[in-house]
């Protein structure tokens, strides 16, 4: 059984990867399943300096979900370079390294730096965080500022580049569009809806930022149309992203149109999960006489 799938010209060994954010630098993940198992893991949004993010509470649970306003804390690109990355390139498996900033210029000058690095096989544009002030939904809503992002971070790296998408937009095929146009590899899709949740007892709202991005279960409908329109419209890999619990979620998003797929909530649950869901799609395809799994991509019938 053939489990390899191609986002552009990068080849994965199978399609789960880990979603950003959601197995920090992969440390902690690592204490419970073989990472060279799997298809790859994204890391945590990475900017050119360090984010301490937003004051607590900055995670709460909703109904099939969760709401979380992280605001992409991290360790910075000098310190991820010195200090996550002899870890990561030793885990045998792919490594995408996640981008944000504030700045066309930021996402340009932290990919040239990361570009260094052999160990990082591609990089995910994250142009769609709903919980930072800039460089958050304000580029994700903005087609043109995605599409300057697709071609200045392509001019300087030779590696795939993704654009993580957000669904916080009318057309999601249309951003799909302009990253094609513009050379971009890949789009990942997608990032969290913006909901909220308050305390009926003090009024206030649950997580600090009042505003979080929902993630898990509850997203999992709207994560697939999204898949689905942009594989009806637009001729471009697509990593599907949202609420995904099991192996057969990720047939789902298959069918959709996903070549691949990231596991973020999930983990959360159940550190295991992306273990199990690789002997639950094997055992799928075996029953459904699947020879390659990439025979699933877009296989939809309407
Ligand atoms: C706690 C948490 C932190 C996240 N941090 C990031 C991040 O740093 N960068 C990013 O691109 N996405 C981030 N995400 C979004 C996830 O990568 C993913 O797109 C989203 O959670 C939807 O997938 P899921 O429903 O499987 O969790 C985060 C999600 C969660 C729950």
């Amino acid at each position: 059984m053939d489990f390899k799938v191609k986002i552009g010209s990068l080849t994965l060994k199978n399609p789960i990867l880990l979603a950003s954010g959601t197995v920090g630098y992969g440390n902690e993940i690592a204490e419970f399943i073989d990472l060279s198992k799997i298809g790859g893991i994204v890391t945590k949004s990475i900017s050119l300096k360090p984010r301490k993010g937003n004051p607590p509470q900055r995670i709460c649970e909703t109904p099939s979900g969760m709401l979380n306003a992280i605001g992409l804390a991290n360790v910075g690109v000098e310190i991820f370079l010195k200090e996550k990355i002899p870890f990561l390139k030793n885990l045998n498996t792919t490594i995408i390294c996640n981008i944000a900033a504030s700045t066309i210029e930021e996402y340009v000058e932290c990919t040239k730096i990361l570009n260094e690095e052999e160990s990082i096989a591609a990089f995910e544009i994250n142009v769609s965080c709903p919980n930072v002030k800039e460089g958050g939904l304000e580029f994700g809503n903005n087609l043109e500022a995605v599409g300057r992002i697709t071609e200045k971070v392509k001019s300087v790296t030779n590696k795939p580049v993704i654009i993580k998408l957000s669904p916080n937009v009318s057309r999601i095929s249309d951003f799909a569009k302009v990253v094609k146009d513009n050379g971009g590899d890949a789009v990942s899709a997608i990032n969290t809806l913006v909901g909220t949740s308050f305390n009926i007892w003090t009024r206030k709202p649950k997580i600090k930022n009042i505003t979080g991005g929902l993630s898990g279960p509850a997203i999992k409908p709207i994560a697939l149309a999204k898949v689905l329109e942009i594989s009806r419209n637009v001729d471009i890999p697509i990593i599907g992203i949202g609420g995904i619990m099991d192996w057969k979620d990720v047939v789902e998003f298959m069918i959709v149109g996903a070549s691949a797929v990231q596991l973020g909530t999930v983990n959360f649950v159940n550190p295991y999960a992306s273990i199990e869901i690789l002997d639950g799609l094997k055992n799928y395809c075996e029953k459904m006489s699947i020879k390659k799994i990439s025979d699933l991509t877009a296989s939809y019938i309407l």
